[in-house]
């Protein structure tokens, strides 16, 4: 890899974000690359706050509205704190989900429209895009499956949505991968976890 990177993963529940963002992070320190991890929502002591109020699966009356806005004001504060400071010090940066996760969600699960999805989060992190994204791309039956499974696994607000819902997500996902063609990079997340990480670590040694 050449230069420093902001670097998102995507995708639905049960896609292996978590796991491949991991293993490519520990790839990296081996070759000696300076990466920090981090994740959304979260990734900072506010952040993480955050997190709490809007994931608590008790909050079942939180307006769609209301939900956009705790996910921009956590991006905010995540980015000023942890984002901003790594990539200025030269460093890769990894993320778990970051702004299409909000176009995706809200601006489309939601039905709030990605344009005034993408707006807020304009106001909440300026023009700061990633400079490369990875969607792990998967049926949703397949992803809600995996993390069923995954008795461990703590169960969010948003995992208890119906199959519609997450279809929706899906498609707004692939929608914006044919909206931002050199950005995001979609990869088939129903391999094995080893073909997955020789997918994400050989788009990352191209594109950059
Ligand atoms: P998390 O447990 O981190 O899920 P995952 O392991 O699938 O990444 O929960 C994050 C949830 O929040 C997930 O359901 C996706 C959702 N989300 C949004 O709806 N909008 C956002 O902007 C972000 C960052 C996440």
């Amino acid at each position: 890899m050449k230069k420093p990177s902001f670097i998102t993963f995507e995708g639905p529940e049960g896609a292996g974000k978590t796991t491949i963002l991991k293993i490519i992070a520990e790839k990296c320190e081996k070759e000696g690359i300076e990466v920090i991890t981090t994740r959304e929502p979260g990734g900072s002591v506010i952040a993480e706050k955050i997190r709490n109020v809007i994931l608590d699966p008790e909050h079942t009356e939180m307006d769609a509205r209301t939900e956009a806005l705790l996910y921009a004001a956590a991006r905010s504060q995540h980015f000023v704190e942890k984002i901003q400071p790594a990539i200025s010090a030269g460093k890769i940066v990894l993320c778990d989900r970051f702004i299409d996760s909000s176009l995706a969600y809200q601006g489309v699960g939601r039905n709030l429209g990605i344009d005034a999805v993408y707006d807020i989060n304009v106001f909440a992190i300026g023009n700061q895009m990633p400079d490369h994204t990875i969607l792990f791309d998967l049926d949703p039956e397949v992803g809600l499956a995996r993390i069923n499974a995954n008795k461990g696994r703590e169960i969010n607000r948003l995992d208890v949505e119906g199959l519609e819902f997450h279809r929706s997500v899906r498609a707004a996902y692939l929608q914006l991968a044919d909206k931002y063609p050199e950005r995001i990079h979609v990869i088939d997340a129903a391999k094995s976890v080893d073909e997955v990480v020789k997918n994400v670590w050989s788009i990352l040694q191209t594109s950059m």
